[in-house]
Order: structure tokens, then C-alpha cells, then sequence
């Protein structure tokens, strides 16, 4: 783990060097096409707690797509599908399923934006264009990144409507509580074989990241399944892109069965945070998600262990975060819980992740190590390993 250990010393020099060609004040909203619009809009409010917030449709004049916008505290979520067989939505639906097409990112000058990307060899998606309505204006551009996932980049200095124009405020008579979701914490983009460190260029070359944590693959590996990852972050820390690609283990990669089912590279999964993460998962759990398996109790009787190591103390109840199968991972500034969902739908591509920071910069690598030498040693005393 030297190589975490270093890159986190260094976090406050390593920020410094992005540069500043492209500054992001955050992420703007996520768009997901989807196959039906209103039931994946149901499930992000039921399931999650996502509000009502704005949408598009026949009602308002759009013909060829009806969008949902739903809102949790600073998240956006905006769920397209296709109205007729026409629209291009359907390409994407057909070869991926549903999925994350637009990671937008908020800026304060859109057209800037566009021409320092495309100049430094970013794949154009839409060129500057300014949408107007009676609240005001919004210019967006955008570029292409891993696979067919775009970022679009959104000014709205000058807009005071709901979201965008050709949206209407969504108020709606069902409105099920917030599960204490609060922002997105990272996204993370799943890449084919060898082609992670070429997306760590694009992303320092063309958006001026930095690449701040790095883990290979005996790092990041269990019985099954093997993967690389490098987390890019802007310069002022608030987006974080980890790249992961597929390494060879005993039996297929997790990133590889990703990649065979959505048809290539794409958002993995949307980390969450919540400042409250029994709260959050109780009320998932009790909501219907579903999340990976429970770690074996030796996971958790090594975690005060893991802890001390960093001299950090567990403010939470450690049989609570077992019986809901909450991870925690430790670095030198801290610790973190985390939990996966299962994924989304039924391609086993897209999920989400709920992370809580208790100081710690990190991603959980250390869980998969924790969670492997639990395995091995559960398979110990049962013989087989
Ligand atoms: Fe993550």
C-alpha cells in the first residue's frame, strides 16, 4: 500500500499541479437513458428518496423524449427514454440497456469550456449552445469521454428557472422521504483491457485532472475477480472520476462481465454520500434494495484492529454496521463506511454505492483485501483453501 500512503501525503502538492484551464464549480446532474422514463422515476423516489423536481415531455412540448428530473439534497438525476422509434435515445437503450449517458459537470463558462477541451483533442458532442426561456438563458456545451458516456458542461449564471428551459417544475402528490443522500462523492468509469492509463491521459491532458490514488491489481483483487483503478480528481477536489480496467484473476473480472453486458466502457457505479449511514441503509434496506452480501463475522472482529492501526476509534456500534453489512475501510486521516448496492437493473452493469467519510480520502481498497483474507480465512478452517 506504499503507494497510497504516498499519494495521500501529497494530496495538498498533487491538487496543486491540476491545472486550471477547466475549472468545475461541481457536478451539474447525471442523465440515465432509460427504457421507461415514469417506473425508473417511481424507483429512484420510492427506493432512494429522490424528490420530484422538473420535467420535459409531450406536455411541454417535447416530441421526441420525455425527461424526468428528480432531486436529493445537491443530486440530480435526469431519466430519459424515447418516444418514438426515432429518437437516438434508442440506440443507446438497445446496446447498453439503461445506463449513465451524461455526466454534467457546472461551469462558469460553458463556450470556454468547449474550446480548451476540443483543443486539446476532446471528441466534440455538442458545440455551445444557448437555450432561453422566460427565467433566463442557459449555455451548454459537451465532449465525449470513455465509451459512448458524454460530459456536458452547463453555464447557468443566468438562468433563475427550475433546471433548464424546456423544463417545467414536477410537482407531484407522492413524495416519499429522503434516505439522507446528500452529494456525489465520485462516479466511476469501467474502461476495457489496457486501456485505464489511456483515459488517465485523457483526463489530465484534456480536463487537466490529476491522478491522486492509484491501486493495481494485487491491491485490488480476491478469489475471483482482479481489477486496476486510478482515481483522477479536478484541481479543487470536488469530482472524482476513478478509471478502473479488468486484470487477470482465477475466473472472469467483475469489470470484464460489466464490459461484456453494457457493450462496452461506462459509468460503473455512482458513489453517494450521507452523513448518517445506518439511517441511510435502514431505510434502503426497509425500501427494498438490495446490497451485496453480508462480509463473514471475521471481517468484522478485524476491524477494530484495522482501526487502532491508524489510532482511529469507531464512533458507530460495530454490530449495527455488521447486521447491515457496512463496510469500513481506514487510512491515515480517518476511516470511511461504505455498502453496494446490487446492481439496478437487470444487466449486471450500473449500481450505486453509499459512502460515509469519517476523515478518510480514500476508496475502501483496503475492503478488498479485508474482505479476501476473511474469505481465505473462512476456507481455512473449513480445509478448501
Ligand atoms: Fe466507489
Amino acid at each position: 500500500m506504499s503507494e497510497i500512503k504516498n499519494n495521500e501525503q501529497n494530496i495538498e502538492k498533487i491538487f496543486k499541479e491540476a491545472q486550471d484551464f477547466l475549472p468545475l464549480l461541481g457536478t451539474d446532474y447525471v442523465e440515465l437513458y432509460v427504457g421507461n422514463a415514469k417506473q425508473s422515476a417511481y424507483y429512484f423516489k420510492t427506493a432512494f428518496g429522490f424528490q420530484s423536481f422538473a420535467y420535459k415531455g409531450l406536455e411541454t412540448g417535447s416530441k421526441d423524449v420525455t425527461s424526468y428530473v428528480l432531486i436529493q439534497e445537491k443530486i440530480k438525476i435526469v431519466l430519459t427514454t424515447p418516444l418514438n422509434s426515432k429518437s437516438t435515445v434508442n440506440d443507446h437503450i438497445k446496446k447498453h440497456g439503461d445506463g449513465v449517458k451524461v455526466i454534467a459537470l457546472w461551469v462558469d463558462d460553458a463556450t470556454k469550456s468547449w474550446e480548451e477541451t476540443t483543443s486539446r483533442g476532446a471528441k466534440s458532442y455538442m458545440e455551445p449552445t444557448t437555450e432561453k426561456d422566460e427565467y433566463g438563458e442557459v449555455t451548454r456545451s459537451g465532449i465525449y469521454t470513455y465509451g459512448e458516456t458524454v460530459h456536458i458542461f452547463v453555464e447557468r449564471k443566468n438562468y433563475k428557472g427550475v433546471f433548464l428551459p424546456g423544463y417545467e417544475g414536477w410537482k407531484s402528490e407522492y413524495n416519499p422521504t429522503s434516505t439522507g443522500l446528500k452529494y456525489i462523492d465520485h462516479m466511476v468509469g469501467n474502461v476495457g483491457w489496457n486501456q485505464m492509463d489511456k483515459w488517465v491521459k485523457y483526463y489530465e491532458d484534456i480536463m487537466g485532472f490529476v491522478n491522486f490514488l492509484s491501486f493495481d491489481d494485487k491491491q485490488i483483487t480476491t478469489e475471483y475477480s482482479a481489477l486496476m483503478s486510478k482515481v483522477m480528481s479536478n484541481g479543487n477536489g470536488r469530482i472524482k472520476f476513478p478509471i478502473n480496467e479488468p486484470a487477470e484473476g482465477k475466473r472472469k473480472s467483475q469489470i470484464e462481465e460489466y464490459l461484456d453486458f453494457y457493450e462496452g466502457s461506462g459509468v460503473q457505479h455512482i458513489a453517494v454520500a450521507t452523513d448518517d449511514i445506518i439511517t441511510t441503509v435502514s431505510e434502503l434496506r426497509n425500501r427494498g434494495i438490495e446490497f451485496l452480501s453480508v462480509p463473514p463475522d471475521e471481517y468484522y472482529k478485524a476491524v477494530p484492529l484495522r482501526l487502532q492501526e491508524h489510532n482511529h476509534e469507531l464512533k458507530e456500534d460495530i454490530n449495527t454496521l455488521k447486521k447491515l453489512g457496512i463496510l469500513i475501510d481506514a487510512d491515515e486521516e480517518g476511516y470511511l463506511l461504505q455498502i453496494f448496492t446490487k446492481p439496478l437493473q437487470d444487466r449486471p452493469t450500473l449500481f450505486f454505492e453509499i459512502i460515509q467519510r469519517m476523515g478518510a480520502k480514500g476508496f475502501g481498497a483496503g475492503n478488498f483485501k479485508a474482505l479476501f483474507e476473511a474469505i481465505e480465512r473462512e476456507q481455512e478452517k473449513r480445509g478448501t483453501l
